[in-house]
């Protein structure tokens, strides 16, 4: 079982990985906003940052596997550039918005307030693993009930749950949450597991290129999935690190986990 975390720039690290060795890239880098990570990595022009977001992704597409996938998270800023490139290497699945169920407070006064990110969702071929089983969400029991007219009885997607539509609405993290780390862009757990369980096999290589808070290694390490991740921060791959720890501790797990 491959469970890395590197402390390196992923530019310079994804040469070492294998070709066709990835199942699922989860990447969430800096949106290009000017956000304060340790370092300038957010603090890009828009011309420099289109020409990095377009290396890196020539960079990982050959480690992916034909049945592979990678999402990507940006705003609807950048959406169109991103998404235009990467649809002369993949095939465009989704474009799913995340919510962040901002609290309606005022906001923008020139402009409708933006509370959401975009999320895009792309295959190596049109072999991509997905298991919609996975990740359905089961109807509580009065739902259900109202449900049960004759002609739905015994349809799956009663039983089992729906399927996830490409609306994701999920609470932003506050410091009020338990899972809340000491990182400004932390993803929810809940986004990352759904990502994880329904693109990649038990036991599949998953690859984090901007782990920040670890937010996917903790998604493999619950659901049994191989993780590499790249974060450039250290103090970042400290709370990692931790988090990580206090995990295998409270789950009772004795996976093995290197931090170069
Ligand atoms: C949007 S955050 C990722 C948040 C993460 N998904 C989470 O849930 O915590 C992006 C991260 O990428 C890191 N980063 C920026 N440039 C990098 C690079 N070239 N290689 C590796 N990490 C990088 C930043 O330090 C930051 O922590």
């Amino acid at each position: 079982m491959n469970f890395h975390l590197f402390n390196e720039d992923f530019l310079k690290g994804v040469d070492r990985l294998k070709e066709n060795s990835i199942d699922l890239v989860i990447a969430d880098p800096p949106y290009s906003l000017g956000k304060d990570y340790g370092n300038d990595s957010d603090k890009k022009s828009p011309k420099d940052f289109l020409n990095w977001t377009k290396e890196w992704i020539t960079a990982v597409e050959p480690k992916i596997k034909e049945t592979g996938s990678l999402y990507i998270f940006t705003t609807w800023r950048f959406a169109p550039e991103i998404f235009s490139f990467m649809k002369t290497k993949f095939l465009m699945i989704n474009e799913i918005i995340w919510d962040r169920k901002v609290p309606s407070m005022g906001g923008s006064t020139r402009r409708f307030s933006s509370v959401h990110d975009t999320i895009g969702f792309f295959a190596k071929s049109k072999d991509y693993y997905f298991d919609i089983d996975s990740v359905r969400v089961p109807y509580d029991p009065d739902t259900k009930k109202a449900r049960t007219r004759s002609i739905f009885v015994g349809k799956k997607w009663l039983e089992m749950g729906y399927n996830p539509k490409d609306v994701w609405s999920v609470s932003r993290l506050h410091k009020i949450h338990r899972e809340r780390e000491n990182h400004p862009t932390q993803k929810p757990l809940k986004i990352i597991e759904r990502i994880v369980k329904a693109s990649s096999p038990e036991n599949g290589v998953v690859l984090d290129p901007f782990a920040g808070s670890g937010t996917s290694l903790v998604a493999c390490l619950l659901n049994n999935r191989q993780c590499l991740a790249y974060e450039i921060n250290p103090e970042y791959c400290s709370i990692i690190k931790k988090r990580l720890q206090r995990i295998k501790k409270q789950e009772k797990l004795n996976l093995e986990i290197s931090f170069v």
